[in-house]
């Protein structure tokens, strides 16, 4: 919650979580209940390469539809964490997870975690020795001013050995691209918050598209080990990377 504060909200910050606080039981049942988006969100949990007893970080975790995956992974050892500045996807990520001690669900800005690699923090069920074994983001680098800087410093919370795997959407390039990114140039301007800058923009796909490329050539910069995926007729991306 410090980390939250410290942090002026922009008028973008504000309007995303407007927009999620207000859409977060129907985005909950959309997020995991869509055909085909239960076992993406298993094979993402299972891109992290966890073993049981290790430390997971999800990043926008929003109504925490990823959260059981992870905790099916770590087992009843290991620590899940998810982080979400929108306070009514929180409620739902914890009603979800109510059954387990060790998933704990923050509030806090995912551009700045509200803790940090071997340092004990605020708002944070952390303690200095724990070393966090991978990090996921699913559908989240696309809302951030800097998706490439966000990379970097989720990579450093994580450190050498661990694991980031980012999941997005962004256009097919498969041969039946046409019909597909039609559908999802749509869905991208009909669930995109009205942003001050999106409001001017005419091909917010494409913006989606950029941030994305770029979160995800950062990752595989920093990786020694790359996994490259996509989902669902091409239109999820999921990168895993084994950190160098
Ligand atoms: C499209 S939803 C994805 C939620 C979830 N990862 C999933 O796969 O269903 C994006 C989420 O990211 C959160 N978010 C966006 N920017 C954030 C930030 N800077 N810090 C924390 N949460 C953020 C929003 O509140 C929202 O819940």
């Amino acid at each position: 919650m410090a980390a939250l504060r410290s942090k002026l909200p922009t008028t973008d910050t504000e309007t995303a979580q407007e927009f999620y606080g207000r859409w977060a039981r129907l985005y909950d049942v959309i997020s995991r209940r869509t055909p085909g988006i239960p076992a993406l969100r298993r094979r993402v949990a299972a891109a992290c390469e966890l073993e049981p007893g290790d430390t997971v970080v999800e990043m926008g975790c929003g109504t925490g539809a990823n959260l059981p995956y992870l905790r099916e992974q770590v087992g009843p050892d290991g620590t899940v964490v998810g982080i979400d500045f929108t306070a009514p996807v929180l409620e739902r990520a914890r009603e979800l997870t109510a059954e387990y001690d060790n998933v704990h669900v923050v509030r806090g800005d995912a551009t700045q975690p509200p803790f940090r690699r071997g340092a004990a923090g605020g708002d944070r069920p952390l303690d200095e020795e724990t070393d966090v074994d991978a990090l996921l983001a699913t559908f989240v680098v696309g809302m951030l001013d800097d998706p490439a800087g966000a990379v970097d410093d989720w990579c450093n919370l994580v450190g050498p050995d661990g694991n980031v795997v980012l999941a997005n959407a962004a256009r097919s390039d498969e041969w039946y691209s046409l019909p597909v990114n039609a559908v999802f140039r749509a869905i991208v301007v009909l669930s995109t918050p009205p942003t001050t800058k999106l409001r001017y923009e005419n091909e917010p796909h494409l913006r989606l598209d950029r941030k994305i490329d770029a979160a995800h050539r950062r990752l595989r910069e920093r990786s020694r080990a790359v996994a490259d995926e996509t989902h669902v007729f091409g239109i999820v991306r999921l990168t895993g990377g084994r950190l160098e």
